[in-house]
């Protein structure tokens, strides 16, 4: 099979570290080159892995043999940086979120729309274990209609980096513009989105300067916000985003997932299925299925819960649920020194943008399910400056058939 990409990787902090080596050792990639802004990350990147720098981004569109972009800068920046790519003819991965306004977000599945191009939003969510169990478990049938369900992403501002906390300018940033961890995990398991949202705000009451006006460049001064969003499919979704909470791990999950038949609940690495039955219902520890790999070896672990609360043992173990898509990784991923990570969604991440990009096919996280993961924090936010009010939620319609 021949390689397809030539790939320019746009930031280089820790979290695009996990990703350049997975993008040099897939086949379809033939070369990647590294970026960013401070030249002393590029070339320490481009030493650690044995890639080359790229002067800037500007340069990078330029470059007629560079054929794919892959965003790894700020949160906030996203949206224009992966228009500009689009524009120049690029295929796009980008980090999550898709941008930060609803215009972009419309603008980039516009883009692709038009001129074919991949663009593909790496929500690392999508492959959670739990999103993967409730999706097959109302595919099948088996929760009936969906009625309610609740996800969250709860990350307290003491859990980020340093450096993540010392850019007071950006750190402060909307709960709801970060929103695609949850909403990915209940509307792809559920198949919809959202046609409305009412929202309210935690105003945050610490001394630090996070989440104060004047500071961050939003003016935001909310560390939590709640929604509930009413679904295209009839039911509701409880969607929350935390950032000052007494809690660490799973950052993000699905609590909870009911249908009219069968339900799905977890809480500190168990997860439990009921289905309804004429005088009550069955219950299934589901746990050894969903959990990775490593959360099970070590359940007799005497500190075992207290572990799991602080994130050990979800990073870069398969859960036996992921087994199917794990499988379809090319050889060049299973060598050890190959990095995975946040549940071991990065490399089926990489190996869906490389093959979607390559071959012309649509991405399981393509532009039209970013829109409906995106757009709705976005408005969830404008529902929490008015204090509740019911917000419409514009859609940009299905993915088109390729
Ligand atoms: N689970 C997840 O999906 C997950 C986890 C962590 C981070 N992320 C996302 O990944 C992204 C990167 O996170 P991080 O922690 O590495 O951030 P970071 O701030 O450490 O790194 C971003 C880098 O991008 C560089 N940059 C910004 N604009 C640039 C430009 N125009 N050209 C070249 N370089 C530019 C900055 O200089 C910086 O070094 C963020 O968007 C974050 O939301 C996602």
């Amino acid at each position: 099979m021949g390689t397809s990409l030539t790939l320019a990787v746009i930031g280089c902090g820790s979290f695009s570290s996990g990703f350049v080596p997975l993008f040099k050792a897939h086949p379809l990639v033939n070369k990647v080159y590294v970026c960013d802004l401070i030249q002393e990350l590029a070339d320490t990147a481009a030493q650690r892995f044995g890639v080359e720098v790229i002067a800037s981004f500007e340069e990078a569109l330029k470059r007629r043999d560079i054929n794919a972009i892959a965003i790894f800068t700020q949160r906030h920046l996203h949206g224009p940086q992966v228009l500009a790519a689009l524009a120049a003819g690029k295929h796009v991965y980008s980090a999550v979120p898709m941008a930060s306004e609803v215009e972009q977000c419309q603008q980039i599945v516009e883009l692709v729309r038009k001129s074919g191009l991949t663009y593909m939003m790496g929500e690392t969510c999508y492959y959670y274990p739990s999103a993967m169990f409730c999706r097959e478990t109302y595919r099948a049938g088996i929760f009936g209609k969906f009625v309610y369900g609740e996800a969250q992403y709860h990350h307290d501002i003491s859990h980020f980096s340093q450096k993540f906390r010392d850019d007071l300018r950006s750190a402060g940033i909307p709960p709801f513009y970060y929103p695609t961890h949850s909403t990915a995990m209940l509307l792809s398991a559920v198949d919809s989105y959202a046609l409305k949202v009412v929202a309210f705000g935690y105003e945050d009451r610490e001394d630090d300067q996070f989440f104060k006006k004047g500071i961050n460049q939003w003016d935001n001064v909310f560390s939590n916000s709640f929604s509930m969003m009413k679904l295209a499919n009839g039911g509701t979704a409880r969607i929350n985003e935390c950032r000052r909470i007494g809690y660490k791990a799973p950052s993000s999950y699905v609590s909870s997932c009911y249908g009219t038949e069968g339900g799905y609940q977890f809480n500190n690495a168990q997860h439990v299925l009921t289905v309804k039955t004429p005088k009550g219902v069955t219950l299934t520890d589901v746990s050894e299925r969903v959990n990775p790999v490593a959360v099970t070896e070590n359940r007799h672990d005497p500190e075992f819960k207290q572990k799991v609360a602080n994130h050990q043992w979800q990073w870069n173990s398969f859960a036996p649920i992921q087994q199917a898509e794990a499988d379809r990784l090319p050889a060049s991923f299973k060598a050890p020194d190959m990095p995975n990570g946040h549940m071991a969604s990065h490399q089926l991440l990489v190996d869906d943008f490389c093959t979607a990009a390559t071959f012309g096919t649509l991405p399981p996280v393509n532009a039209w399910e970013a829109a409906r993961w995106t757009i709705p924090g976005l408005i969830a936010h404008q529902s929490v400056l008015r204090d509740g009010e019911v917000l419409a939620v514009p859609d940009c319609g299905d993915a088109p058939k390729v």
